[in-house]
């Protein structure tokens, strides 16, 4: 049998699916893709997550596009983070070009043009859905890591949560921990004091001005109502295919630390609201984080413990995750052991350490008795790539180096024209942009104050004892407080499912 024969026979295969599949294009054998040689990634295997590496200009976005695109035309919904814009293209249909025509028919497939339904999102000002959650949704030991509080600080924030909890005040957004804060400072304190044990008023301060910092960077926008609900990115559109979710990030690269800590809480949150899959014909949902080393970049241990965790329970819910970024490493070791998919791009080979990393690469794939894999790594070309996934029986496919077919989208972004005309028409942006500011911890805080101020006007009236200063509180707090219980139990579980996960706040004496 030539080697030709023998390869193609080969990836056929370790390519060869029962269900049904999505098709990245054909592998390659010196040089020559063939057409037979089709690499194929089973539905049923995406949930068990993948990475896509290269170089810049290589073609990561492109095939993050290929594949989401494909999975909503599998009816499965993606949810996408868009931190350079350049996946909003994935809305309109493609155009044929000569490149195009020529890759297609290199790989022996007719070129379809179609545009994916989408929803967009926003963490920010940005057209789109706002992307919103409650101070209290957060929770104490997340939110004072977002805030990189040290272990004494947050037992402060531990203990302003649980106060809030038990007084019914609804911490929403940042201006009502902003004024429990006070609130703590002053009139609480007593109170506070007598229950939970002395609080420092330098370490309230201290917290204070990382709130006030993390306001500056736009946080507030984030913080606040309407709660928004995991289950709105799994929706299909009236063909019965997937929706595509981009949530558009261009304006968080410089936060590193708000963009982390935002994955990790709605990964929780999918975590905790999906039920258990079991067995599946194809996943649930998957989420796409390209540039995922602003992920990791400035994470501390803690978080990436849990992101670590998070990514091996998420699979059993039929969700999977894709990472893509330049350099394989910059993913955790231990993230990266996880991941069933693995799509590499050219590197380019620079420095010694370039060499190094490329090495190191080329020997965490599998071995082919086709290839030079550290040969390939520099020279394959755009829109190439070296792929290996898993069968249906979970046994990693062979190496194929792989001419990846053209996006029946567009390649690139929308004017911004065109996004507002889908923002303009959406069902969700209808549902979450409307304005909301209930009652919550500020007006109730605030309306305390005023009528302490009116019941004493003199400083003769005698301190009201900690029996009273509750029943103040609590009086006010009845009428006005509409409790969405079933947020409440979701925020709950959410936080004790992150406790359990291992960062729960380090409770010092005396607080409980
Ligand atoms: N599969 C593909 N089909 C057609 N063109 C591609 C493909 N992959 C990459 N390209 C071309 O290469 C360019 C760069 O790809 P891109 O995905 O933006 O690179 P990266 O994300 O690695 O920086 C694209 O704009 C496109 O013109
Ligand atoms: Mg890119």
């Amino acid at each position: 049998m030539s080697d030709t024969l023998k390869f193609t026979q080969s990836i056929i295969n370790g390519y060869n699916t029962k269900g049904d599949f999505i098709l990245l294009g054909s592998a390659i054998l010196n040089n020559v893709p063939q057409k037979e040689a089709q690499v194929k990634l089973p539905l049923s295997t995406l949930n068990r997550h993948g990475l896509i590496a290269g170089a810049t200009g290589t073609g990561k976005t492109v095939t993050l596009q290929v594949i989401a695109e494909n999975m909503c035309a599998k009816g499965i919904p993606v949810l996408m983070m868009d931190l350079k814009g350049d996946l909003s293209g994935i809305a309109k249909s493609g155009t044929l070009n000569p490149k195009i025509e020529e890759r297609h028919q290199l790989i022996g497939i007719p070129y379809v043009a179609n545009a994916t339904s989408v929803e967009f999102l926003t963490l920010s000002k940005e057209s789109g859905a706002k992307l919103r959650a409650t101070v209290s949704e957060f929770g104490a030991v997340l939110f004072s890591k977002i805030l990189n509080l040290n272990d004494t600080q947050s037992g402060i924030v531990s203990v302003l949560f649980k106060y809030a909890d038990d007084k019914q005040l609804p911490l929403l957004d940042l201006k009502d921990f902003k004024s429990l804060l006070n609130f703590s400072l002053n009139e609480g304190k007593a109170e506070l004091q007598k229950s939970y044990g002395n609080i420092s008023s330098a370490s309230v301060g201290t917290i204070l001005r990382a709130v006030v910092e993390l306001e500056s960077q736009g946080a507030d926008e984030f913080f606040g109502e309407r709660s928004f609900e995991v289950t709105d990115l799994v929706k299909l559109d009236a063909y019965g295919r997937g929706i595509a979710s981009i949530i558009r990030l261009t304006d968080i690269q410089d936060k590193p630390k708000l963009f982390s800590t935002f994955m990790l809480c709605l990964l929780a949150e999918i975590y905790q609201t999906f039920p258990e899959a079991g067995d599946i014909d194809k996943p649930k949902l998957c989420v796409f984080i390209d540039e995922a080393h602003l992920l990791f970049k400035e994470a501390s241990q803690a978080l990436l413990d849990q992101i670590e965790a998070i990514i091996k329970l998420i699979r059993s819910k039929g969700v999977g995750i894709y990472f893509c970024t330049q350099n394989p490493y910059d993913i955790p070791e231990a993230v990266l052991s996880q991941l069933g998919l693995k799509i590499q791009h050219a590197l380019r080979a620079f420095t010694e350490k370039d060499r190094k990393a490329i090495k190191k690469t080329a020997e965490n794939y599998p071995i082919s008795e086709f290839y030079k894999t550290d040969e390939l790594l520099t020279s394959i070309g755009i829109g190439q790539a070296l792929v290996t996934g898993l069968s249906e029986k979970g046994i990693p496919t062979p190496l194929a180096a792989t001419h990846l077919r053209a996006p029946m989208s567009r390649i690139g972004t929308l004017s911004t024209d065109e996004i507002q005309q889908i923002v303009s028409t959406s069902q969700l942006v209808a549902k979450y942009n409307e304005v909301l500011d209930r009652e919550s911890a500020f007006e109730i805080l605030n309306k305390k104050l005023q009528s302490i101020q009116e019941e004493e006007p003199e400083e003769k009236t005698p301190k009201k004892t900690v029996k009273e200063e509750k029943s103040t509180i609590e009086k006010l707090s009845e009428n006005t407080m509409v409790r969405q219980v079933g947020r409440t139990v979701v925020r709950e579980v959410t936080r004790g499912l992150l406790g359990v996960l291992g960062i729960g706040s380090k409770r010092k004496k005396g607080w409980f």
